[in-house]
């Protein structure tokens, strides 16, 4: 799908009443994209993710991006993105989430590696549609 398909697409999901999304293209990279909550939830195009592989949705209502990624087996996780030692915003490279506050490191399933954070990342439930992802963002604590 490509970008304006892709606009078009979200914004024909908006307009038809479900409620659930908004997303446009983020200008900057391939992988970043902005996304409004809806009800709580942010859908993501199937086509979207399984052709990037990893999605951060930069979340206006949200101080944290979130991380979407699907695997070759088409196993779909989400983390919301703050470190659990404090408030601070992790990075996703080498298949790994980092915090530069402290250096914290965890897995790419959101599992600590390495303190001084206990907790491991805070994981999103997502629902699998016909031809989009379901993020439920509602568990995140503002
Ligand atoms: S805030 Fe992330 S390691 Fe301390």
């Amino acid at each position: 799908m490509n970008r304006k398909d892709f606009v078009l697409k979200t914004c024909v999901l908006c307009i038809g009443g479900t409620g659930l999304l908004l997303i446009e293209s983020c200008k900057t990279t391939s992988t970043v994209v902005k996304a409004k909550l809806f009800g709580g939830k942010i859908s993501i195009p199937k086509e979207e993710l399984i052709s990037k592989k990893i999605l951060i949705l930069e979340i206006e209502e949200l101080p944290y991006p979130i991380y979407i990624s699907s695997n070759a087996k088409n196993e779909v996780h989400s983390f919301y993105m703050k470190c659990t030692h404090r408030d601070y915003k992790v990075e996703f490279k080498n298949d790994q989430f980092y915090c530069n506050n402290h250096g914290s490191r965890f897995n790419s399933l959101g599992a600590v590696i390495e303190g001084p954070a206990k907790k491991n990342l805070l994981e999103l439930s997502v629902k699998n549609l016909n031809e989009s992802y379901i993020i439920d963002a509602s568990t995140i604590d503002t």
